[in-house]
């Protein structure tokens, strides 16, 4: 062999093993490919919006990257639209070809996108949908949520009403998963507790004509309300209840998602109400406090749950990409080190369950003036039962 051919062969088997080599920490791995499909209209939008601010928070903090690897975002506004759901998430799936999707916030929008990732094995992060299901009969080893349960958000607040004495109860809510599990759990927690729903009353998504529904509840004299609604639907429940003057002799309640990230535009009419939710205005821990303050100085407006739940979306992500080096191909690792990390989550350090929801406190929250004043823990380190999960 001359020379010349012998540094050519050298050369080339150089290359070639330049390429096979295991990249090192993010090297060569290119932008993570992150889509978020969430509300940025409709309703929900406040709620998408606050998630996506949230999860941003995060990223800026760790200067921009994940596991070394930059960010390349793609959107889509699902409108909360579970018909469109399917076509949706194939855009990020199929179109983008994205390596995680966060999102979204309505349940039978959630269920679609859970359906989506199981099959085709996609990294889901859930920051609100509370679908029962997406950490239940469909849980999955590549499917997160960094939010809650509807079972969870609602089933703490029905002994909280029986131990303050009420008797008869009625549900308000929209009529889809979201609205039909609250009111469930309500109903289990209440009447474990002593208590009896009376009735329960449902409009369509995203409905807001409550005029009917109020007089019914006046008619029935009850002596507390649990309602869910959120967003803009949950701005307008609060004030019709009010202008009818409900809110004098029939307590209401609800899941927090009533009075969240609503107050500014609910003003009296929400004074005094008392709701239970995994986060509240005036934790006044240093976690919480650094938290509120970034999230204030970065978008010029005090941050809710819906913030947090994006922030600590953020935080699942960050924790399985670094224990996999950023390689997502690595789900079973990834899915490890997720279960078994606690998130600094500003709400009050969580871990998650085998199935992949946070076990976290459920606080007791007042309205006062412009907060969700926490005034107690309703639930401590609540579990939600994760029913049909075999995972
Ligand atoms: C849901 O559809 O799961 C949901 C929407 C808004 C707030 C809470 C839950």
């Amino acid at each position: 062999m001359t020379l010349t051919r012998k540094t050519l062969l050298s050369a080339t088997i150089a290359a070639a093993a330049l390429c096979a080599a295991p990249l090192s920490h993010g090297q060569a791995q290119g932008k993570l490919k992150v889509g978020l499909m969430l509300p940025y209209t409709g309703t929900y939008a406040s709620l998408g919006n606050a998630i996506e601010n949230g999860f941003r928070l995060y990223i800026g903090e760790q200067g921009g990257k994940l596991a070394g690897r930059e960010i390349e975002f793609f959107k889509v506004d699902d409108e909360s639209d579970p018909s469109k759901a399917t076509d949706n998430v194939n855009k990020l799936i199929k179109r983008d070809g994205v390596d995680v999707i966060v999102g979204t916030v309505h349940s039978g929008v959630a269920m679609a996108m859970a359906r989506a990732a199981k099959e085709s094995g996609t990294l889901l992060i859930v920051p609100n949908a509370g679908a029962d299901a997406v950490t239940g009969a469909m849980c999955s080893p590549n499917i997160f949520r960094s939010s809650f349960s509807n079972w969870q958000s609602a089933y703490a607040a029905g002994d909280v009403v029986a131990k303050q004495g009420k008797k008869k109860a009625i549900t308000i809510t929209w009529k889809y998963a979201a609205g039909d599990e609250m009111a469930s759990a309500f109903k289990e927690g209440f009447e474990k507790s002593g208590g009896q729903v009376v009735k329960q009353l449902n409009l369509p998504f995203p409905g807001v004509e409550f005029q009917a529904l109020l007089t019914d509840i006046a008619a029935q004299k009850p002596d507390a309300v649990f309602a869910f609604f959120a967003g803009g639907g949950a701005v307008k429940f609060v004030k019709d209840y009010a202008a009818a003057g409900l809110n004098k002799n029939i307590s209401l309640y609800g899941p927090g998602f009533l009075t969240d990230g609503t107050l500014e535009a609910q003003g009296d009419a929400a004074q005094g109400i008392f709701t239970t939710l995994h986060y509240a205005d005036s934790l006044n821990t240093p976690r919480d406090n650094a938290f509120r303050l970034a999230y204030a100085k970065t978008y010029k407006q005090q941050p809710d749950v819906y913030a947090v739940q994006g922030y600590d979306a953020g935080q699942i992500l960050s924790v399985g990409l670094n224990a996999v080096k950023g390689d997502v191909g690595k789900k079973a690792e990834f899915a490890a080190a997720v279960e078994k990390a606690t998130i600094d989550s500003p709400r009050g350090a969580f871990t998650l369950s085998k199935a992949h929801n946070p076990v976290q406190n459920i606080y007791l929250r007042k309205v006062d003036g412009k907060e969700n004043k926490v005034v107690g823990v309703a639930a401590k380190a609540l579990a939600d039962p994760a029913r049909g999960c075999r995972s």
